[in-house]
C-alpha cells in the first residue's frame, strides 16, 4: 500500500508527526479495501493550498482540504490503482482543532478520510443525498479507524502500591502486593508499576525483587533520582523506570519533576538506566517547557501528571486542563517521546483522558484499589479497562 507523503512549506506551521500521517492513510486504504491503491498525500501551509483553491477551484483564500481524483473517468488510471492527491494544509487544520477543541491529529485524520472519500467517488456537493451519504461514510470509516488505534494503543498499568500500604500499616505480610499484581495481570492489565520510596513507606525492596521475577507483562519501577534507588533500580533490572520528585512529606507524589532544572543531573540517571537497557520515563505536568527538556536529555517516556485535570474543582477548570494534557501529549508525541499519563485518575475521569490517541498507557493506583476493597480487584481492574475503549 503506497503511500507518498511529503510536504511544502513556504512558512512554519505547527509541528504533524508524518509517520503517524502516512500510518492513518495505510490503515484507510486497508479498512477501505484497496490495500494495492497508490496514494499520495501533500502537507502545505494556508499559501500553497489558497494558491490551489484559486487555480483549481475558482475560489480564494485557504481551505483545509483538496482531493485531486487521478481515476475519473480514466480506466487505465484505473486499472493501475492510483488513486489521486490530498492537500491539506496543516496551518487551517491546526486553527480549527483548537476551535473544535480536539488534537491536531485527530483534525488532520478527519480531514485525510474526508479527502479520501472524494478521491473514491463520493462527493457532498452533489446533493443532499449525496452529502449524509458521505457523512455517513465518514463517520463509519473514523470510527473504524479509531477503534483499530486505539485497541492497539492505550494499556492500563497498575500501582499496587497501597496493597504494601495496608500490609506495613499493621506490619506484617498480608496482603501481598506481589500477589495483587498476579491477580490485576490476570484481569487485563498490561503492567505493574511500584514506588519504592527512600522512606519504605510501602513497596520493600523484597517486593521489587520478587516482582522482576513474577510480572508477565510489564514492571514499571518508580522512583526518585537517589543514588541509593538508582543502585537498586540497576541490580534489579525493571522494564522501565519513571522518575518521579520525592519529598519525605508527602502523601503521594505532588507535583512533576523540574526537568529544564536539573537536566544534567537527570541526563546521567538517564544515561546509567540506559547503558543497563532501562527506558526512562519523566514524570511532568502537563508543560511545554518540561517536555522539550525532557527530549533534549534523551528520555524515552513521559509520564504526563493527570493530578490537577483529576482534582479540578469546576468543570471549566476541568476542561481547561484536559486541555493542557492533550496540548502536553500532542507535543510529546510529536517530537518522538512516548507518552503515558497517570494521577488521580478514576472511574469518572479516565474515559475522557484515555480517548487521546497519543497516550499509550495510563498508571492508575488509588482509584482501582479503593474499588477493589468493595468489589474485588479482579473486577476493580476490568471496570476500569471497561473505560479505556
Ligand atoms: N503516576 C505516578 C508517577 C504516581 O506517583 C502515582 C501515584 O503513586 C500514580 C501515577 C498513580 O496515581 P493514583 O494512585 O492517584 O492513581
Amino acid at each position: 500500500m503506497p503511500v507518498f507523503l511529503r510536504n511544502e512549506f513556504l512558512r512554519p506551521v505547527p509541528r504533524v508527526n508524518e509517520l503517524l500521517v502516512r500510518q492513518t492513510a495505510e490503515l484507510l486504504l486497508v479498512l477501505t479495501g484497496m490495500p494495492e491503491a497508490e496514494l499520495s498525500i501533500l502537507l502545505v501551509d494556508d499559501l500553497r493550498i489558497a494558491e490551489l483553491n484559486r487555480s483549481w477551484r475558482r475560489k480564494s483564500g485557504p481551505t483545509n482540504v483538496l482531493a485531486f481524483a487521478l481515476t475519473e473517468g480514466d480506466d487505465t488510471v484505473m486499472a493501475l490503482n492510483l488513486l489521486g492527491d490530498i492537500v491539506i494544509s496543516v496551518e487551517t487544520a491546526a486553527r480549527e482543532a483548537v476551535k473544535e477543541r480536539v488534537s491536531l491529529h485527530s483534525h488532520l485524520q478527519m480531514l485525510l478520510v474526508h479527502g479520501f472519500l472524494h478521491l473514491i467517488g463520493y462527493d457532498h456537493e452533489k446533493s443532499d443525498l449525496e452529502a449524509a451519504r458521505m457523512h455517513d461514510k465518514e463517520r463509519e470509516v473514523l470510527q473504524e479507524l479509531q477503534k483499530k488505534r486505539r485497541g492497539k494503543m492505550i494499556r492500563l498499568a497498575v500501582n499496587v502500591d497501597h496493597v504494601a500500604t495496608l500490609r506495613e500499616a499493621r506490619g506484617i505480610s498480608e496482603p501481598d502486593p506481589v500477589l495483587a499484581a498476579g491477580i490485576c495481570e490476570l484481569a487485563g492489565a498490561e503492567g505493574i508499576v511500584v514506588h519504592l520510596r527512600e522512606d519504605r513507606r510501602h513497596i520493600q525492596d523484597r517486593d521489587v525483587r520478587l516482582l522482576r521475577q513474577t510480572v508477565k507483562t510489564k514492571l514499571n519501577l518508580e522512583m526518585g533520582a537517589a543514588k541509593e534507588i538508582i543502585k537498586i533500580a540497576l541490580d534489579i533490572g525493571p522494564d522501565m523506570v519513571t522518575l518521579v520528585p520525592e519529598k519525605r512529606k508527602e502523601l503521594t507524589t505532588e507535583g512533576g519533576l523540574n526537568v529544564a532544572g536539573q537536566k544534567k543531573k537527570l541526563k546521567m540517571v538517564i544515561g546509567q538506566m540506559h547503558d543497563a537497557g532501562i527506558p526512562v520515563s519523566l514524570f511532568i505536568d502537563p508543560d511545554l517547557r518540561q517536555i522539550r527538556a525532557a527530549k533534549d536529555i534523551g528520555a524515552t517516556f513521559v509520564e504526563i501528571h493527570t493530578g490537577r485535570y483529576s482534582d479540578a474543582a469546576s468543570e471549566n477548570e476541568r476542561d481547561h486542563e484536559f486541555e493542557l494534557i492533550a496540548a502536553a501529549a500532542e507535543e510529546a508525541y510529536e517530537a518522538g517521546l512516548r507518552v503515558n499519563a497517570g494521577h488521580g485518575l478514576n472511574y469518572v475521569n479516565t474515559s475522557r483522558i484515555a480517548a487521546l490517541e497519543t497516550i499509550e498507557e495510563l498508571s492508575i493506583g488509588h482509584a482501582i484499589m479503593a474499588r477493589a476493597i468493595i468489589v474485588g480487584l479482579d473486577q476493580a481492574v476490568r471496570e476500569m479497562l471497561g473505560l479505556m475503549i
